[in-house]
């Protein structure tokens, strides 16, 4: 009888660690399948062009959840959502899990954009001041970082992206560390005037519309060196 229980339980343990692999994909599959994401997204997950995010090292929740919303309608991109659109659960789950195990690669010191044309001279310059230098953008997207900013309302990101931006992964909160400038200020700035938003709460959408254009790029310019 005792045995029997035992079969029983080693049974429903064994077949519970299945279900549960199963749910989690299969890594050396996901490798495969992501074949044809790699002219965008890189070997490994680590793209070179700034504009197209590095998957490597992002928890696989985050990633089978931004598939689902592109395939859905959710979220929008006109190159992802024809990618995402032929993607099954399982090959979600399994693409989810080869990226979940690679490594994301450093960044390289961010670089500000060109000031703006000048030739023509119709908008008057703008207001006396002199532009704040990379450093001093890191320094001040750390502070947002960490303390948010009480008085506008803006929540400290390390609440739910985590001390070294490592993210949550049952909350399926993405991992933000080493993420490319570009990619971040483009992302908030979808956040901030709603073209992106699929979370019920919408919580980044409250974040983001309470933040300056500067602060965007400050907050982006310091995870982008987070490693
Ligand atoms: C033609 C280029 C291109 C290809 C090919 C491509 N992607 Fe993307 N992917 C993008 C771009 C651009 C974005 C950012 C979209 C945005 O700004 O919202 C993105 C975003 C994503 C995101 C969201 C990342 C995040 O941090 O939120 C995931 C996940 C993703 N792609 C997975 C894939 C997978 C899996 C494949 C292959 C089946 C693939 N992509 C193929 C261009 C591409
Ligand atoms: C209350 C929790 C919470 C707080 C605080 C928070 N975030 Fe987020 N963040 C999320 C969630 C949840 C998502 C995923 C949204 C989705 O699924 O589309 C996200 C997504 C993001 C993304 C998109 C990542 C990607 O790969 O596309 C960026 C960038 C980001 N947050 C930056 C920030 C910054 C900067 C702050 C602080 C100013 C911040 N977040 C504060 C919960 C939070």
């Amino acid at each position: 009888m005792k045995i029997k229980l035992l079969a029983v339980a080693i049974g429903i343990a064994i077949y519970g660690t299945a279900t549960i692999l199963h749910a989690e994909g299969n890594a050396r599959a996901g490798k495969d399948k992501a074949a044809s994401c790699n002219s965008c997204h890189g070997d490994n997950g680590n793209s070179v062009a700034p504009n197209f995010p590095k998957l490597a090292q992002q928890h696989a929740s985050y990633l089978v959840k931004q598939l689902r919303a592109f395939k859905e309608g959710a979220r929008k991109d006109p190159m992802m959502s024809a990618m995402a659109l032929p993607l099954s659960d399982g090959d979600m789950a399994d693409i989810g899990a080869y990226y979940a195990a690679q490594k994301i690669s450093a960044n390289s010191m961010p670089t500000l954009p060109p000031p703006p044309d000048e030739d023509e001279d119709e908008q008057p310059a703008a207001p006396a001041g002199k532009p704040k230098s990379v450093p001093e953008l890191i320094a001040q997207g750390s502070d947002l970082y960490r303390n948010g900013d009480l008085q506008r309302e803006v929540s400290a990101c390390i609440a739910c992206h985590g001390p070294f931006g490592e993210g949550n992964q049952p909350a399926a909160f993405p991992a933000l560390h080493s993420q490319h400038a570009d990619y971040l200020i483009k992302t908030l700035t979808d956040f901030k005037s709603g073209a992106r938003g699929n979370t019920p709460e919408n919580m980044m959408h409250m974040i983001a519309k309470k933040m300056t254009d500067e602060e965007i790029r400050a907050v982006a310019y310091a995870i982008s060196m987070m490693k």
